[in-house]
């Protein structure tokens, strides 16, 4: 059941991969791309909060209900807290909000990467 959620982790992450070379490669001339993108722009969110519920509920089930302080705690965290700023940029339109909900982006993949390889670094 995790893995469906590091697949759509994966789609929310390659995201900005296909914004970026539908603008600067295909210079948004690829009709199917265009298409594809304004799809993805708004199912976007509803992955984003899939992931925030399956991530709760596996994090749930694997430390038995126990509250503590985990690499998946940090890493369910930064999707809360990037999805407000996905909100706030949908609402707003503000480059600088883009910008910062990309970076946490990559934090995720990072957080990520530890949780897989080092799940109790914490610990
Ligand atoms: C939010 C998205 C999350 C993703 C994508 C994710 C992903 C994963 C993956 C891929 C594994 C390895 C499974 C395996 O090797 O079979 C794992 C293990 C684990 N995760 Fe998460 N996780 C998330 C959130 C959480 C949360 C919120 C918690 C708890 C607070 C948590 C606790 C754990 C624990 C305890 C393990 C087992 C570690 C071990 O091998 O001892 N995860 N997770
Ligand atoms: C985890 C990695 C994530 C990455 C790399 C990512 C990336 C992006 C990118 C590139 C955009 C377009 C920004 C632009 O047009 O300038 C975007 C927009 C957005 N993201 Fe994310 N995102 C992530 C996670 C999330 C999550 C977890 C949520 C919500 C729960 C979310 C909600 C949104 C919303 C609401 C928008 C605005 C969509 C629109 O323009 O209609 N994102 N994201």
């Amino acid at each position: 059941m995790i893995w469906i959620n590091v697949l759509l982790l994966f789609s929310l992450l390659t995201f900005p991969v296909l914004l970026w070379l539908n603008k600067h490669i295909l210079k948004g001339k690829n009709k199917a791309m265009n298409a594809f993108i304004k799809k993805g722009r708004r199912i976007h969110p509803y992955i984003g909060i899939t992931v925030i519920v399956l991530g709760a509920l596996h994090g749930y089930s694997m430390l038995g209900g126990q509250f503590m302080f985990h690499t998946g705690s940090l890493l369910l965290l930064l999707f809360i807290a990037n999805g407000i700023l996905g909100f706030a940029y949908k609402k707003k339109k503000d480059r600088k909000l883009s910008k910062l909900h990309q970076a946490f982006g990559l934090l995720i993949l990072l957080t990520f990467a530890l949780h897989y390889l080092n799940p109790w670094f914490f610990s």
